[in-house]
Order: structure tokens, then sequence, then C-alpha cells
């Protein structure tokens, strides 16, 4: 269950983080930690994305819904890559104007667009979408099942959906879950597990991959680069933020180490 936070609190977070985005120092830390200067805030690396793009098998003529898209990572650079045309929904707008700024900058008006909506109620046409795509999205959301749900709804009986997400190792004690619960995202904990969410929404397994190898190699590149730049941090984000930003990645490092968390990917067919 969440703790420190609700989900309201955590949608100003993130809006408060977009709206820094342009910052040089954070672009600078974001292209050492994940290969991109898109704003990201989900651990989804440049050569995740390649990946990605195999997984989406996209291409021209091919529709991409990105959930949870934030500034636009890695959406707008897979729109980029391959020519395919995407969709952006998030709740907070102020990402969602970053992406737009940079769809413009980088020619991609024509084939993006950015809607704010919940990702349990997509206002889209059902079976719209050849490709569906969410990056570290369901563990910072309480109602995981319901946006699975709604993006089988949206996705083209011949589609795909590839999906990445923090979670909590599995037949952990109850003390090392309660522990686990507070060393990764804030809706990390689930009562069910992906596999059986993905039965009810209507989902089949294709592969599963865990990523948290790779994932504690850009976390260790992000403490590095924050404990370099801290004073640089502080003077952009107060003390406390940036004490707030280092313990955050400290404790998502001691989560992998110790096997508490996990950040796994999905990809997933209509049943
Ligand atoms: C870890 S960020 C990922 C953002 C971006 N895709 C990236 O890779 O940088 C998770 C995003 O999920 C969004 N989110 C949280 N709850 C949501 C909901 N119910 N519907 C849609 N998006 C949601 C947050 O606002 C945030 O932008």
């Amino acid at each position: 269950m969440p703790r420190d936070i609700d989900e309201k609190a955590l949608h100003e977070r993130f809006s408060k983080g977009y709206q820094l985005i342009k910052s040089d120092l954070l672009r600078q830390l974001e292209r050492s930690n994940c290969g991109c200067d898109y704003g990201a805030t989900s651990f989804t690396t440049l050569e995740q994305v390649y990946e990605l793009i195999t997984k989406l098998n996209l291409e021209p003529n091919k529709r991409l819904l990105e959930v949870g898209a934030g500034s636009g990572w890695p959406g707008l650079y897979m729109a980029k890559e391959t020519g395919c045309d995407v969709t952006f929904t998030d709740l907070p707008i102020e990402g969602l104007q970053v992406a737009k700024q940079r769809a413009a900058k980088d020619n991609l008006t024509d084939l993006s667009r950015m809607v704010v909506a919940s990702g349990s109620a997509l206002p889209f046409r059902n079976n719209w979408f050849h490709a569906v795509s969410h990056s570290d999205v369901l563990c910072c959301l309480v109602d995981k099942l319901s946006v699975l749900k709604a993006c089988r709804e949206v996705v083209h009986p011949h589609g795909v959906m590839v999906f990445s997400v923090i979670l909590i190792s599995p037949n952990l004690s109850q003390a090392d879950y309660r522990e686990a619960a507070e060393l990764g995202p804030s809706f990390m904990a689930s009562d069910d597990t992906y596999t059986h969410l993905l039965g009810q929404s209507g989902w089949d397994l294709r592969n599963h991959v865990d990523l948290s190898k790779q994932f504690m190699e850009t976390l260790q590149v992000k403490l590095n680069n924050e404990i370099n730049h801290a004073d640089d941090l502080k003077r952009l984000l107060g003390k406390v933020e940036t004490d707030i930003r280092l313990t955050r990645t400290q404790a998502y490092i001691n989560g992998l180490e110790r096997g508490l968390t996990r950040r796994e990917s999905f990809e997933v067919v209509p049943a």
C-alpha cells in the first residue's frame, strides 16, 4: 500500500518535476543516466528503447499509444526513429506541454498528439492502436487492473503492449514486504501478481524479462552523478529536495541489492 503520499500528491510531484526539465544540469544528468534528454522520469534507457521499437513492431503508419507519457520519453524518440504515429496521455499537463514543444522542435508535430487522460479512462476508439507502451507507470498508481483493461480496449486485436514496472519481489516475509514497499516507487505494492492482473484484463503474456541488472547499473550511475553534482543540485532544487533525491536513489539501490525489489518488462498481446 502507498506510504507517505497519495496519488494526487504524486501527480503534483511529477508536475513540479516536469516544470524543471529545461534545466541544463538536469538534462546533462539525464543524458548520463539514461542516454536521453527528454526529461525522463522512468528508468528506460536508450538501449532499451531499441528493444521496445522491435517488440512493438513500430514503423510508418503504425499508431502507438504511450500511457503515463510524462514529457514524451520514450514515445517521441520512437516516433523519430521509426516514423510511427504517437499519442501521449498523462494527468499532469506540464509534462505533455514539454512533449509538445519537443515534438515541434523534432518536426514531429504531425505525427504526435498529447491528451490529458487517466490511463484507466482512455478516450479513444476501441481497437485503434497497433501498439501500447508504458514505462514504470503502473508502480505510480494504485488501480493497475483498470489501466490494463483500458489499454486492452483500445489496442487492435493483433496489436501488442510492452511495459516496464518496478515491483516487489514475490514470496517475501511480511517484514521484508513492508520494508520493500519503502525502497521503490510509491505504488509498487500490488495485491495481485502482474501475471494474474494480465489474465484478468484480457492479455496473454508473450515475453517477460527481468531488467533488474540494467536497472542497478542505471541507478549506480545516477547516484554517482547526484553525489558529484550535489552542490549544483542544491543550488537548483534546494537542500531538502536534493537530499530527498539522493536518499530515494540510494533506497532503490538497497531494495534491488537485497533482492526485495525488481524492474521487469512485460510483452503482452490480446488474449
Ligand atoms: C515514471 S513516470 C514515466 C514518465 C515517462 N513515460 C518517462 O518514461 O519518463 C510515470 C508517469 O505516470 C503518470 N501517471 C500516474 N498515474 C497515472 C494515471 N492514473 N494515468 C495516467 N498516467 C499516470 C505520472 O504522471 C508520470 O508522468
